[in-house]
């Protein structure tokens, strides 16, 4: 018998002015994102924006439905958008905010399992270091380096292989 302990890494930034620039400019447009996001039944707007290698940002917003299930969230609209797009470029940075209709946040969220999931297999598929970065408004924001630090003992395509 063997026990494994696993660590992971974030960093913590008091306020989002403290974040470096090109992670500032992210945040912003996902904040914009999070306006047009279409959330009727939960209230809480997420915005997405991803920067590829080739520099273009990408962004998304969730998509809500009355079927709840056929909603998507800000994460997934925008990779899925950044993937078919651009094929073959890799997606190395993405900021993820909210904004609840009822309330201020003012701590980071982090992304649901399937976003994980999915930003994991870009991750694997285009061999970068993704970098998250989770951010409020006024308060905490936190930055994430590699998915082995959002979703470690991730589902792998390497599974599906003999
Ligand atoms: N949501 C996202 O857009 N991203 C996440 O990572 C978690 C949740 C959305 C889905 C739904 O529209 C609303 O937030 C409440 O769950």
């Amino acid at each position: 018998m063997k026990e494994n302990t696993f660590q992971i890494k974030m960093t913590q930034y008091d306020h989002r002015k403290e974040l470096p620039f090109a992670d500032q400019e992210l945040v912003n447009l996902a904040f914009e994102a999070a306006q047009n996001a279409y959330s009727p039944y939960s209230g809480f707007a997420v915005g997405a924006a991803l920067r590829l290698a080739n520099g273009v940002v990408v962004t998304g917003n969730n998509q809500e439905n009355a079927a709840y299930p056929s909603g998507l969230c800000a994460e997934r609209v925008a990779m899925f958008c950044a993937a078919s797009q651009y094929r073959g470029i890799a997606i190395e940075s993405i900021a993820i905010v909210a904004q609840n209709e009822n309330f201020d946040i003012h701590e980071p969220f982090t992304p649901c399992g399937a976003c994980r999931q999915v930003m994991v297999e870009y991750e694997q598929l285009h061999q970068v270091n993704l970098r998250v970065i989770l951010a409020t408004k006024s308060g905490k924001c936190v930055v994430v380096e590699g998915m082995e630090n959002l979703l470690p003992l991730a589902f792998l395509a390497k599974y599906l292989k003999e």
